[in-house]
């Protein structure tokens, strides 16, 4: 299996150089916050968005090197601080104890400090994007927020209720996940002075790329040997109806679907219930089905790259849709 460390291989210099930024940018004031800004940002996890940003940039430069420059590193710390405030927040929402196999903010230091914390990420991030002047990068970024913010709601009323559609279920994805990938891959692009065409591909690609990240993730959860560092199933326990278990849902019998629904009310404090869940989902084809589904946005994500001359960054990217299909963490 490819890993991210080869697919970074191209951009080494590119993401010495981000790093530096935000270490450089990125601080806080007072002890308190400046400790849990450091707990959030130490543990940034596969750092996806900025690779993206960054090989975009390195794919859509016109001339070699010019991607290694201080608005590429912008438009990726633009990207990725949005990226750390909305999981600080929705560690809050799902009042999730861990991420990424350590204590989430919420756990640690309680889940009014984190809301602070995800706020004043989200503040800073816009502060330095303002100063910096490059008003066009954050104009870029900035629409993401709000349906990052307008998915997590539609997820939140779908759980309460049990309810599931497919179109719903595509909304929700496209607004909390595609969106940003979408963005992180067209920014990076426009951070080089690529054509408005280039920049329309790329947003296409990107927010391919994330349908399909979004519903790995979601397969995922149902996989209890995967090495993603959460408890497996939080879906089923969180009463939510994502593509393995809604592509059931979709050719069951009225009985099966009733039964279904009765056994997901019941996941929240019953842990037989969620492993009874799981158990049908799989076997009635559930995982198949969301693989394939995400195979498709997959294929279309590497074809938005056709018209680009090969090149170590189009390689590399199309080595990322290869990573996101066959990850397991
Ligand atoms: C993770 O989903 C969460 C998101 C992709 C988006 C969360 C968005 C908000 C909380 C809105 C706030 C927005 C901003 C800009 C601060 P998940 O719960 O399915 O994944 P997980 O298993 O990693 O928690
Ligand atoms: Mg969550």
């Amino acid at each position: 299996m490819i890993t991210l460390e080869e697919i970074r291989k191209p951009v080494t210099a590119e993401l010495a150089a981000f790093d530096e930024f935000v270490e450089r940018q990125f601080t806080a004031e007072g002890e308190l916050l400046s400790d849990m800004l450091r707990y959030a940002l130490s543990s940034r996890g596969k750092g996806i968005r900025p690779l993206l940003v960054i090989l975009s940039a390195a794919m859509n430069a016109s001339v070699k090197g010019a991607a290694g420059g201080r608005r590429t590193s912008l438009a990726a710390m633009l990207v990725e601080m949005i990226h750390v405030a909305s999981l600080i927040h929705d560690d809050v929402i799902d009042e999730a104890d861990t991420r990424r196999g350590r204590p989430s903010v919420n756990a640690r230091w309680q889940s009014h400090k984190a809301v602070i914390l995800g706020d004043y990420v989200l503040a800073k991030n816009m502060n330095i994007g303002l100063q910096s002047g490059q008003f066009d990068l954050v104009t870029h970024v900035c629409g993401s927020m709000a349906a990052l913010c307008e998915g997590e709601v539609l997820q939140d009323e779908c759980a309460a209720e049990r309810s599931m559609t497919l179109k719903t279920y595509l909304e929700i994805i496209h607004k909390k996940t595609a969106s940003l990938l979408g963005v992180a891959a067209s920014v990076g692009a426009l951070a080089v002075g690529a054509t408005r065409d280039r920049v329309a591909t790329m947003r296409r690609f990107g927010e391919s790329l994330g349908m399909a990240f979004q519903i790995q993730d979601d397969i995922l959860d149902y996989t209890p040997s995967a090495q993603t560092g959460k408890p497996a199933c939080n879906d089923l326990r969180e009463g939510k109806i994502t593509l393995p278990l809604l592509a059931v849902l979709e050719h069951a019998s009225e009985e099966l679907r009733a039964d279904l629904l009765g056994r997901l009310a019941r996941c929240r404090e019953d842990d037989a219930a969620v492993e009874s869940l799981r158990r049908t989902v799989e076997e009635e084809g559930g995982l198949a089905a969301a693989a394939t589904a995400m195979q498709g946005y997959i294929t279309r994500a590497v074809e938005m790259l056709a018209d680009y001359e090969e090149s170590d960054y189009r390689s590399a990217l199309v080595n990322l849709c290869a990573f996101i299909a066959e990850r397991d963490r």
